[in-house]
């Protein structure tokens, strides 16, 4: 039932607080590291006074889209993958290879940024006695 499913969907998802947005402001990406472990950190992005976030391991072969350059086209933020210059929209992670990168929505609240995920977020890497 489609119902159930957005229940699940919606149990999965929490809100991370990741920090001070008027530091994380200071650079343009920050890479966020994921209880999960590393194929599931994620890019905060801030770009034209907005933060974005998505999967830190590009769609095409894991490049670290950390490291892309971001260009604004026609209106439209996109971000480069280093390593095949794949395209990919900071707001949808659309790509027009067709590829599809995985975002996640930001909200700011009481000064702090809070990313949606899965697993918890954090700038620090989890360590593993964590996990267990
Ligand atoms: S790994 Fe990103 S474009 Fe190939």
């Amino acid at each position: 039932m489609a119902s159930g499913n957005e229940e699940e969907t919606a149990r999965r998802y929490s809100w991370s607080r990741i920090g001070p947005a008027s530091e994380l402001s200071q650079k343009q990406c920050r890479l966020m590291f994921s209880f999960l472990g590393r194929e599931s950190d994620v890019c905060l992005f801030y770009v034209k006074g907005e933060f974005f976030a998505m999967d830190a391991r590009c769609a095409h072969s894991g490049g670290p889209l950390c490291d892309g350059d971001i260009e604004d086209t026609d209106g439209a933020l996109q971000v480069f993958c280093p390593w095949h210059d794949y395209d990919f929209n900071l707001r949808t992670g659309v790509s027009g290879t067709g590829l599809q990168q995985q975002v996640y929505e930001v909200k700011l609240e009481d000064g702090s940024v809070y990313v949606r995920h899965t697993s918890p977020l954090s700038l620090q890497p989890f360590s593993s006695g964590q996990k267990s």
